[in-house]
């Protein structure tokens, strides 16, 4: 768990580092950061790993697991995870581990290694500092806010109004100061009055959603009046927002809450409120409670259940879960109990399952918050009400659907509905164990819901054009691995398996060489020269190959590994992780160190080129015979005939070739 505490110390990413990411690195300081960046010395920053064979390992980052199934193996300069199937090089992860774009994992790396980064001048430099200085002015005005009504609050006789009103709500002082809870004047523009005498730049206080404009009076008022205010802070701590409540709850003209507008610090979808105060204890606990409002992270935290944060009022994002998901894999979501708000949060929960989140849900009694609750009850009886009452997220969904569905029609919609979430689960096992269990409570056959789940996993991996999860492989004769559809959606073919091989070979041992001063490069690219590969991908990568040979480079690995396409880098890296994948397994298997593939590597390029080709043959083969049993004119058919003897002639010389070649 060390990780997250360095995660949270290393401050590099940060508001300016942000702006920085307009700018260009230098190409000539790209080559030499990727030259110095050493994987393992990369993510020893953040994990602790431990040595095992050539390789270091440790639990993985980017899923949840109690094993190390994360490995490094610094020769080649990646990283890959055998659970979930992540890989990439030092910058893929620090882009994936801290969140960071492609300059900024440079960034980081350069820093490391005492390089001094270089950037394109053709870059609007200037416009970028003019953005970094008006982040940073910003968060000096919301800082000086935040202290503003925290001071009218806490010492003045205009703010005692507030602090008995937090008072009523059972806040303590030190609560109250922790949160940095103040209060605004019930005046319309003294705060923007002061704050433009102390020499603050009314245009920041605009751009801060601290004060308004009011064009005929030509006058700056005040954004928050006569409201409680409650700082929102950035994950370092720093001021960034506001949420600003009405005093009286009976008052229906205003709305109860006033929130700062989306700024150029503030991005409501990014933000959970009480993080910065709630992430060490999530961390300790391992566990986060998600609640909708400012009072109730407050009052949770006053009661000692120091892990719980807000969404504050929205549906949860895709950033928020990114940001839980730094902290901990356990959410627990408490939800007050009404129907229609419950089916609307329902819809968007599916996402905590993508990111391989576990998800429980708790519905508080009827006319309840977690604010109410907890002062009703205490800490220890809300605890145990939680964790008595706690039901994980699919099976709450389908219980709740069951509830509803009292036609047949009904029932259908209700199971589509459970099963989008099943097929969301990224862990095949889970999936597993869900789809028995909903089975047996919607009263279905398991069948049926694998059926509509793998046409749900099916579409999704067409959309995104992704080869499926990771299969394992094996270069033994004959042996290609097809992993059942349940698991991977898509089987592989044959023939897609000694694509894959061609190119893993070709990618892993490009310059080695295979015979007389031939490259396996060179020898792989002319005996594919007339060969369409099915994958699109594959294609691609070969026709870079191609033509970058041509002009005289030699393009290897490390080129594809930052390609600008993330499609070929992420296909790249998978095919690199495959080969140590294969002989770690070999070693297993067999107990014993296994001949290098660099030994062998002649008779893997001639082998897998002759595969390929009967592959090909074969699948021209079947071609064939279908047109042949389409057709009934009889020169097509005589035409196809001879074809096929042909492509027989061929795919016998291939597999003599084949039982020529002495393997291992
Ligand atoms: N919210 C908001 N604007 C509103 C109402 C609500 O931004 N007009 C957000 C706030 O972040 C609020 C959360 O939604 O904290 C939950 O709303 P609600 O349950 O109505 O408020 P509580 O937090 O329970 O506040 P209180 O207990 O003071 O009524
Ligand atoms: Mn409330």
């Amino acid at each position: 768990m060390t990780f997250f505490m360095k995660t949270i110390q290393n401050k590099y990413i940060s508001l300016e580092s942000i702006i920085k990411n307009r700018m260009r690195i230098k190409q000539s300081s790209i080559q030499t950061i990727k030259a110095v960046a050493n994987v393992l010395e990369i993510a020893e920053d953040f994990l602790t790993l431990k040595k095992k064979g050539t390789n270091w390992w440790s639990p993985c980052p980017f899923h949840h697991e109690k094993t190390a199934s994360f490995s490094i193996a610094p020769a080649k300069g990646i990283f890959k995870c055998f659970g979930c199937g992540a890989a990439g090089d030092a910058i893929t992860f620090l882009m994936r581990y801290e969140n960071a774009t492609y300059t900024e994992a440079l960034e980081y790396i350069a820093k490391k290694y005492n390089i001094e980064v270089e950037y394109d001048k053709n870059i609007n430099i200037d416009e970028a500092k003019k953005e970094q200085t008006e982040r940073e002015s910003l968060l000096i005005i919301l800082d000086f806010a935040r202290s503003y009504y925290q001071d009218i609050l806490l010492n003045s006789q205009e703010g005692k109004i507030g602090l008995s009103y937090f008072k009523e709500r059972n806040l303590r002082q030190h609560t109250i100061e922790s949160f940095q809870l103040g209060y605004s004047l019930p005046m319309w523009d003294v705060f923007s009055q002061m704050a433009i005498k102390k020499g603050y730049n009314p245009e920041m206080l605009l751009k801060a959603g601290l004060s308004t404009f009011q064009e005929e009076k030509k006058q700056y008022l005040d954004r928050f009046r006569d409201r409680v205010m409650f700082p929102i802070h950035n994950l370092s701590g720093k001021v960034i927002g506001f949420g600003g409540r009405i005093l009286s709850s009976g008052d229906k003209k205003q709305a109860k809450y006033i929130n700062s507008p989306e700024t150029a610090v503030y991005k409501k979808s990014e933000i959970l409120y009480g993080l910065f105060q709630a992430k060490k204890s999530i961390q300790q606990k391992d566990e986060c409670i998600l609640v909708e409002g400012y009072m109730d992270v407050i009052s949770l935290h006053q009661a000692g259940i120091t892990h719980a944060v807000a969404s504050s009022g929205t549906s949860l994002t895709k950033e928020q879960i990114r940001l839980i998901k730094r902290f901990t894999q356990q959410v627990i979501l408490i939800y007050d109990n009404d129907n229609a708000g419950i089916k609307a949060a329902l819809r968007g929960l599916d996402m905590l399952l993508e990111d391989d989140l576990n998800v429980r849900i708790v519905l508080l009694p009827t006319g309840e918050d977690p604010d109410s609750y907890v002062k009703e009850v205490g800490a220890e009886s809300f605890l145990q009400y939680i964790q008595q009452t706690a039901q994980d997220f699919i099976h709450f969904k389908t219980q709740f659907y069951l509830q509803e569905s009292n036609s047949p029609l009904k029932k259908a919609e209700a199971v589509k509905e459970v099963v989008a979430s099943i097929s969301k689960i990224a862990d095949p096992l889970k999936r597993n164990y869900y789809t028995k269990e909903v089975a047996q409570k919607m009263d279905i056959s398991e069948e049926i819901l694998i059926a509509e789940a793998n046409k749900i996993i099916l579409k999704e991996s067409e959309k995104n054009n992704q080869s499926p999860a990771w299969q394992d492989t094996e270069t033994e004769d004959e042996n290609y691995s097809s992993t059942p559809l349940e698991d991977t959606a898509i089987a592989e073919s044959p023939l897609a398996y000694q694509e894959k091989e061609s190119m893993r070979l070709l990618l892993n041992y490009a310059y080695y060489e295979v015979e007389n001063s031939i490259s396996l490069c060179q020898y792989l690219l002319t005996e594919t020269e007339d060969i369409h590969y099915q994958n699109p991908l594959y294609n691609q990568i070969l026709h870079i190959f191609r033509t970058e040979l041509e002009k005289g480079n030699l393009v290897n690995m490390d080129y594809f590994l930052t390609h600008e396409d993330p499609q070929i880098a992420t296909t790249v890296t998978q095919l690199i992780a495959m080969k140590y994948q294969m002989s770690e397994n070999w070693l297993l298997k067999h107990n014993i160190k296994t001949t290098t593939e660099e030994e062998t590597l002649q008779q893997l390029a001639f082998k897998n080129i002759l595969r390929l080709k009967q592959r090909f043959v074969n699948k021209h083969y079947e071609q064939l015979n279908q047109e042949l049993s389409k057709t009934d004119i009889e020169e097509d058919q005589d035409y196809l005939l001879i074809k096929a003897i042909e492509l027989k002639q061929i795919e016998a010389n291939i597999a003599k070739l084949l039982g020529n070649v002495i393997f291992r």
